[in-house]
């Protein structure tokens, strides 16, 4: 694995929220990560400016489909907001540290609360293709981990505690607001596997039995990184399709991103009420 030079890499980040600064009228105390389809999201911003990744120095550029590559800086209701649409994935050919590059930028301008999208396959066979999942817990199952090298304590601690990662309050504000606005809100664990290709029939079995109930090739890196720097964290993922060994279809990535692109507005207001409240 490739360990990117400390402090080099430090002060790559530092001159990118520099950078990024400098666009930024308030300093943003939310940043939401779209994942695949679900750039939807975005039309949720009043008063957007748009950052594309290209014109930030040292900003990994992210090739996935459906992943625009662009900062949108405005608010979601009274909250101001970092949205990044377009993130990155091992599978690219990305290091763990520059995945998570982005998130330490917003660290460095300030940001206090994250929220996470992203597709996944529904290995519960109780989960409709087309539901948000609001995940509880996530497994690390992606061999790799952001923190591996060298540790900057001005960052995070060295060993983080884990043992709440996505946030009890927010996943609470979650509830109630899929319960206000009548969307069915399931809730699970998600385990981050490295992808590219979807998975066989017995990695499905085996990711069921280690007790994740949505697989996807995202996230994970980005939420350690982020509880490593003291952010709070949501995750939804959109249930995409049935990750179910019985019976299992063959998968295209457009399915993923049109059922994706479904689910989003769901997960738009889901985060639009809550935002109401924080
Ligand atoms: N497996 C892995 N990643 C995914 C899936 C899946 O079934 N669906 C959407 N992303």
């Amino acid at each position: 694995m490739r360990i990117i030079n400390r402090d080099s890499y430090q002060k790559h980040v530092k001159e990118a929220a520099e950078y990024i600064g400098k666009y930024l009228s308030d300093r943003p105390k939310l940043s939401i990560v779209l994942g695949s389809g679900l750039g939807g999201v975005s039309s949720s911003l009043s008063d957007p400016l748009t950052i594309q990744y290209k014109d930030i120095p040292h900003f990994p550029v992210s090739t996935a489909p459906g992943h625009k590559g662009e900062l949108v800086f405005g608010k979601i209701g009274a909250v101001q907001t970092l949205l990044m649409s377009g993130r990155l994935h091992p599978y690219e050919g990305f290091s763990m540290q520059e995945i998570v590059f982005p998130i330490r930028v917003m660290q460095l301008l300030g940001v206090q609360m994250l929220f996470v999208t992203n597709a996944s396959g529904g290995l519960n066979p109780d989960f409709e293709p087309g539901t948000p999942m609001l995940i509880t817990d996530h497994i690390n199952f992606m061999g790799n981990n952001p923190l591996v090298g060298p540790n900057f304590d001005a960052w995070g601690p060295r060993f983080p505690d884990m043992s709440e990662v996505y946030d009890l309050e927010l996943r609470k504000m979650a509830v109630d607001a899929a319960r206000e606005l009548g969307i069915k809100l399931q809730e699970g664990v998600y385990v981050g596997v490295t992808g590219p290709n979807f998975e066989t029939p017995a990695e499905l079995r085996m990711l069921r039995r280690m007790g994740a109930d949505a697989v996807g090739m995202s996230t994970v890196p980005e939420v350690i990184c982020a509880v490593h720097a003291g952010l709070r964290v949501l995750g939804i993922s959109a249930i995409t399709d049935r990750a179910v060994a019985e019976g299992l279809e063959p998968l295209t990535a457009e399915q993923v991103l049109e059922i994706a692109e479904k689910t989003g507005h769901k997960i738009a207001s889901i985060f639009l009420k809550i935002t109401e409240k924080v």
